[in-house]
């Protein structure tokens, strides 16, 4: 703890090839293997093993204060890093402000109104610069907070490689364009994805987050009264499911309304959620149409993951760890934001 206090110090120590390979686990992101020199800038789940140890630690502390005072924090937190990922990938951009020079991704249409959590973001980072100053970035506290979220909820924890660092930009249109919204074809969902080099089983096994949180009325609305422009109902939903909804979210007004994603458990992360997509009790357009969008791979994986909820965690995990692979900034590339709202 006392021993690497500065970046500057850790990068003079890592540049020693000695010491390097005296502490194989010594990994700041420019140890290993291919690269620059035979220094490589992957991430690593011991990223911080030696410059900041308790870094999990004070995140979880965190989020489990959070999380009991209200469960939904957790969904949020999940979220965040999923809505962060796919914007120029997992550099916290998601959490930037506007400014001058910035258009925060916080007012595109996926995010405005909706993302939420920035409160205890800032709370575990402020507690981790008195900890370890300059040193956990934005975007792996996001990614930190996205697993203690899922763990802290009942759902499965994963080895999570570290090393992110915060992007000086932001992109609004980014956030517009690459964000998949709520009434997307099985087709278009699958476009999103891929452009992330995301394939189907993450698409089934992520949508899978929806097992915990809500949704706005105004992000279901369409499937209650006019799914196909022919002022009909999504003939996909359950009928008492239907009218339910439609008593949370009435044809004019009430767009803020809120109805839980998995309404059978909505703060326990299991594979309820996929339960109910057979039982034509998706929320989201996006979420039903995995079993009626009639591509046989994904209808095969949600009555897989709804039969056998070990297979979904394991899924899960996997395509979480391959989401929070996408395009990092590592070596010395971006920075280490001191606030996340603003670059330093
Ligand atoms: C497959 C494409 C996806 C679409 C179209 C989608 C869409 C949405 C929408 C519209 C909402 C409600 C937002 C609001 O009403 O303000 C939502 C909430 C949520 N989404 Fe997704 N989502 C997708 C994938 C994901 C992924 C990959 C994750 C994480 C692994 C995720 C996690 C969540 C969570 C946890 C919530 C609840 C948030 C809260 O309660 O604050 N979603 N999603
Ligand atoms: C999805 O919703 C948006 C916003 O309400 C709307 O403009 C668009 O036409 C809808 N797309 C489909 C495929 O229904």
């Amino acid at each position: 703890m006392t021993f690497f206090t500065s970046s500057f110090i850790v990068l003079i120590t890592c540049l020693s090839a000695t010491v390097s390979q005296a502490h194989p686990g010594f990994n700041f992101g420019w140890g290993g293997h291919g690269g620059f020199g035979g220094i490589s800038f992957g991430l690593s789940p011991d990223f911080y093993q030696f410059t900041c140890p308790q870094a999990n630690n004070i995140v979880m502390s965190v989020l489990e204060k959070a999380i009991t005072n209200e469960p939904r924090m957790a969904a949020s937190l999940l979220r965040l890093h999923f809505h962060d990922c796919f914007v120029q990938g997992c550099d916290a951009s998601v959490l930037l402000d506007d400014t001058a020079i910035i258009a925060s991704e916080k007012k595109a249409g996926p995010n405005k109104n909706s993302i939420r959590g920035f409160q205890v973001i800032d709370e575990i980072k402020s507690k981790l610069e008195e900890a370890c100053p300059l040193t956990v970035s934005c975007a792996d506290i996001l990614s930190l907070a996205a697993r203690g979220s899922a763990v802290l909820s009942g759902g499965p924890n994963w080895d999570l490689p570290l090393g992110r660092r915060d992007s000086k930009t932001a992109s609004l249109t980014g956030a517009n364009q690459n964000i998949p919204p709520p009434n997307a074809t099985l087709a278009n969902l699958v476009k999103f994805f891929k452009r992330q080099g995301l394939d189907e089983v993450d698409l089934v096994a992520l949508s899978g987050g929806h097992t915990i949180g809500v949704a706005r009325c105004v992000t279901f609305k369409q499937r209650l009264y006019n799914q196909n422009g022919n002022n009909q109902p999504d003939e996909t939903l359950e009928k008492s499911y239907y009218f339910g909804l439609k008593s949370v979210c009435p044809k004019t007004g009430g767009d803020n309304n809120i109805s839980p994603l998995d309404f059978g458990s909505p703060a326990k992360f299991d594979n309820t959620y996929f339960k109910l997509i057979i039982w034509g009790k998706g929320l989201l357009f996006s979420d039903q149409v995995l079993l009626t969008g009639n591509v046989e791979n994904t209808i095969e994986l949600v009555k897989s993951y709804a039969e056998d909820e070990g297979l979904f965690f394991e899924q899960f995990a996997k395509s979480m760890i391959k989401m929070g692979n996408i395009k990092p900034l590592t070596g010395f590339k971006g920075e280490v934001r001191k606030n996340c709202h603003r670059v330093n």
